[in-house]
């Protein structure tokens, strides 16, 4: 406990500075969340959602994984992503990644680390199929980097082939999806420009 009395030194100081501007911060917050954005980033440490994007607890509803990775069999990304929509009712899904994702780096070599290496499959399996495009890159950052960005490209996609959005969609709804990825080197965002916002954007096979 002791090791780790200074987290909660931080809490306590952390916890004073918003009630210093707003008394009634926490009371408000307790009463209900009403984010406009869901957030599905990757776990990595240096990429806190709400500190990115400059966001106050309340503001945006995240979930992250390794690789940032919306798998259609993930109950628990599955879960977030229609608790969002279907009740609290977001306007956006950003699905965001990173450049240098150690995720991404694994999955394009052939070490073996254990059970992760089936979470990433998915990863591999992008790379097999954009072999030629990936490895045409002249340094190994270029490499990774651009299976980053289509890992990114593809996780977007797969929100919005999930029933929880063709539904949304369907019933008129407004939620759009939106593909970003973060430079650890610079704390910048770039839009990858994939936004999608109705089922005309996506292919009809998924269509319902
Ligand atoms: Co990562």
């Amino acid at each position: 406990m002791d090791d780790l009395q200074h987290l909660f030194d931080n809490n306590n100081r952390w916890a004073e500075r918003h009630k210093q501007q707003d008394p009634d911060f926490f009371l408000g917050l307790s009463r209900q969340q009403a984010p406009r954005y869901l957030w599905v980033g990757c776990s990595d440490s240096r990429v806190p959602a709400n500190e990115i994007v400059g966001l106050n607890p309340g503001e945006i509803f995240v979930h992250r994984n390794v690789a940032n990775l919306v798998i259609h069999t993930d109950l628990n990304c599955l879960s977030v992503i229609q608790y969002a929509v279907d009740v609290l009712k977001v306007g956006h899904i950003i699905v965001c990644g990173h450049y240098g994702c150690g995720g991404v780096s694994s999955a394009m070599s052939n070490q073996e680390l254990g059970l992760i290496d089936n979470w990433l499959m998915d990863i591999k399996d992008l790379y097999h199929r954009n072999r030629s495009l990936v490895d045409g890159q002249p340094t190994e950052t270029q490499r990774l980097d651009l299976l980053c960005e289509l890992n990114v490209k593809t996780q977007a996609a797969n929100v919005g082939h999930t029933a929880i959005i063709q539904n949304a969609w369907r019933r008129g709804q407004k939620v759009t999806i939106h593909g970003w990825i973060y430079s650890i080197q610079d704390g910048l965002l770039r839009d990858l420009g994939v936004s999608v916002s109705g089922q005309g954007q996506t292919s009809p096979i998924y269509h319902l």
